[in-house]
């Protein structure tokens, strides 16, 4: 195979993977969530795919709705400041929020984002991420659903960038270190 998965070390889940267990969580959610019209927020870019997948399973009244972050600077030293880039188009208040995320990594994103939704009073605010890389979180947060484990290593695909390439991959991979070390 050839184009971008040429630049994969090794494939991680498979669409027919991804698949099977988006559409579990979709019907997990349906259930817990069936009469709250659930407020269901993704955050861009990386939650595209996830969320459109995810919503697919859900056979509820729902509403959908994103937000856009930025952090400030290197990540890996950042004091968890999250600039917001584009904020919710609907009301939070009395609403029972699910954030969707293709990742929850150092949990720094998301612990900002619930502080602030949280200010607004929310009848609950839960997270749905597809993958937990657990080892690299330094924010204790409470994740509610996840998709999948994830090893500490450089994933893309399925709405996961390096660059802004990669996001759509219909799978997840590995991503050959030559291609970011150079
Ligand atoms: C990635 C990912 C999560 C966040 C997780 O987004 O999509 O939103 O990082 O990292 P954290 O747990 O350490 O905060 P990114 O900032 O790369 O933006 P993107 O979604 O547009 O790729
Ligand atoms: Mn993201
Ligand atoms: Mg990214």
């Amino acid at each position: 195979q050839g184009g971008l998965t040429a630049d994969l070390s090794k494939i991680l889940l498979t669409e027919a993977q991804i698949h099977q267990r988006v559409a579990e969580l979709g019907r997990t959610l349906a259930s817990e969530y069936a009469d709250k019209d659930p407020l269901m927020v993704g955050i861009l870019s990386g939650s595209l795919l996830f969320m459109a997948d995810l919503v697919r399973h859900m056979n509820i009244p729902l509403s959908i709705d994103f937000m856009a972050v930025s952090s400030y600077g290197d990540r890996t030293t950042s004091s968890g400041e999250v600039r917001i880039l584009k904020d919710l188009s609907n009301a939070a208040t009395g609403r029972h929020i699910v954030l969707v995320e293709d990742i929850v990594d150092s949990g720094l994103t998301l612990d900002y984002l619930c502080d602030v939704l949280r200010t607004r009073h929310p009848a609950s605010l839960e997270i749905c991420t597809l993958l937990d890389k657990h080892e690299a979180r330094k924010r204790p947060l409470q994740v509610r659903h996840v998709g999948f484990p994830c090893p500490n290593e450089f994933v893309v695909g399925y709405g996961l960038d390096y660059a802004g390439h990669y996001r759509n991959l219909p799978y997840i991979g590995v991503l050959k270190p030559a291609i970011y070390t150079t």
